[in-house]
């Protein structure tokens, strides 16, 4: 899409900015730190060159305070991760969290994801696609916000590497069901489920904070992992 048209056509976000203000540590991360970590969205990159080696690159989306994406840095230290999220107090605390754990295997984007993937990513470079816990939009009339929609498969689809994989979680059982069947009707995807539903969490894959708050609530949880064909 054009600039022009961009324009024309807002396009409905997947997010609202929310308000939270950032703690000391995390702003100090923000002011002092923000170029070793963050990368320009109005930049092009060699991702090689950014991370110094060429390793299997995973795009994270929406990783709220970067917790689950510091752990899964930290024990998958051959692996190149880039984390996409527009709350800028959370990419301050991921941001202490890499310095914390000395981590040099993840670049941040604080900009909306689909841009990032849109004109960022070359096509048939990922090796994966996390997106844990995306905002479910309960309500029936905010359904249309939901980051999981046929232009977002298609996308994905663009992106991923032949045998990359999508992998998805939610605690909220309409928007489970509604993946499931969004990804389900892609023929370049195939369900990596021994029955075409959802897979139990692999162990890869740490609780994230949203998760917890949610277990701690009662919900259920469902992961679907998806892979390109
Ligand atoms: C419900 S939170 C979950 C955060 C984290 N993954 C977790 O499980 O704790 C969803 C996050 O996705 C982010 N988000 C939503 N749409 C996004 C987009 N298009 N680009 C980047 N971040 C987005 C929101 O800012 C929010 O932090």
């Amino acid at each position: 899409m054009s600039s022009v048209e961009k324009e024309s056509f807002p396009r409905i976000r997947s997010f609202i900015r929310r308000q939270g203000r950032a703690t000391v540590g995390q702003q100090k991360m923000i002011d002092e730190a923000w170029d070793e970590y963050c990368l320009d969205p109005d930049k092009d990159y060699d991702f090689d060159q950014v991370f110094g080696r060429s390793a299997p690159l995973i795009v994270e989306i929406g990783f709220g305070n970067g917790s689950s994406l510091a752990a899964m840095a930290e024990a998958n230290p051959e692996l190149n991760y880039l984390g996409i999220e527009v709350h800028k107090p959370g990419v301050g605390h991921l941001m202490l969290l890499l310095q914390q754990k000395g981590l040099s295997n993840v670049k941040i984007y604080h900009h909306d994801a689909i841009e990032v993937l849109e004109d960022k990513i070359a096509d048939c470079s990922l090796a994966g696609v996390h997106l844990f816990f995306p905002d479910p939009w309960h309500k029936r009339r905010h359904h249309k916000r939901r980051i999981v929609r046929p232009s977002f498969v298609d996308l994905l689809v663009k992106k991923l590497k032949h045998n990359g994989y999508f992998h998805a979680a939610t605690d909220w059982e309409h928007y489970a069901h509604d993946m499931l069947e969004t990804l389900s009707v892609c023929q370049a995807l195939q369900n990596s489920s021994a029955d075409n539903s959802f897979c139990p969490r692999p162990d890869y894959r740490p609780l994230t904070k949203f998760e917890q708050r949610g277990l701690r609530l009662g919900h259920g949880v469902w992961d679907l992992i998806f892979s390109k064909v």
